[in-house]
């Protein structure tokens, strides 16, 4: 397993009180977010609706950190221009709604921003291995994609240990993210498998103390 320096916390804005998003995103700043976690849902690939690149112009006009948008989405080649433009640092596709996934990953490259690949809880980690060396980020969804606040699938630790053995073999500048269920209670273990980013979005937002909460992450994600 390799490991490396710092764990990073990327705070899902789904759970955010949207009426005042700015506020928001200044808070979870404040906390010590390391990346901010943006998921774009299109009622199609996901049961569920979100935000679009409007929205993420209007977080990237409040915020420096790199903004990392997960794209739930059919067909994600027909916006990437536009999540880029919009100010996005790492675009996310799919391997499943993406036939053509070598040819979408260097599109995002091409726009010259970080290009993500994720994967559903059902889907099988070999769909990685001829993609490894072309991605800048591999996140691993832990729970059905759709809503916030679901439980930690437990299986995703086999898989997460799978994918970081493929990383360290084929291309260790890789970063892997885990994305559902992360919580205090269950960091330590997930982090044992050598994840570098952890989603959060219920366990930050509904905390009382956003702080205290990314504090309690990073510490307990840090001491294996
Ligand atoms: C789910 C999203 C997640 C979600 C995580 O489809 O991709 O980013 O916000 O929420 P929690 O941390 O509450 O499971
Ligand atoms: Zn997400």
């Amino acid at each position: 397993m390799t490991k490396k320096a710092s764990k990073k916390i990327a705070p899902s804005l789904l759970s955010a009180n949207f009426a005042r998003l700015e506020e928001e995103v200044h808070a979870v700043v404040q906390a010590g977010a390391d990346l901010i976690h943006v998921d774009v849902m299109d009622g199609h690939f996901v049961p569920n609706l979100t935000v679009g690149p409007v929205v993420i112009e209007a977080i990237r006009d409040c915020c420096t950190l790199p903004l990392d948008v997960h794209l739930m989405i059919e067909k994600p080649e027909r916006y990437l221009e536009d999540f880029v433009k919009a100010g996005s640092h790492y675009l996310t596709v799919h391997v499943e709604t993406c036939p053509h996934l070598h040819r979408t990953i260097q599109a995002i490259k091409e726009l010259g921003i970080k290009a993500g690949v994720s994967l559903n809880p059902a889907t099988p980690i070999k769909t990685l291995e001829n993609i490894v060396e072309d991605v800048d980020l591999i996140l691993v969804m832990s729970v059905n994609p759709g809503f916030g606040g679901q439980s930690f699938i437990p299986n995703s630790l086999k898989k997460l240990s799978g994918i970081r053995k493929m990383i360290d073999e084929i291309n260790p500048r890789v970063e892997l993210e885990v994305d559902g269920g992360i919580k205090v209670d269950n960091i330590k273990q997930i982090a044992a498998t050598g994840v570098d980013i952890f989603v959060a979005g219920s366990a930050i937002f509904k905390s009382q103390n956003y702080k205290e909460t990314i504090e309690q992450m990073k510490k307990a994600a840090q001491f294996l």
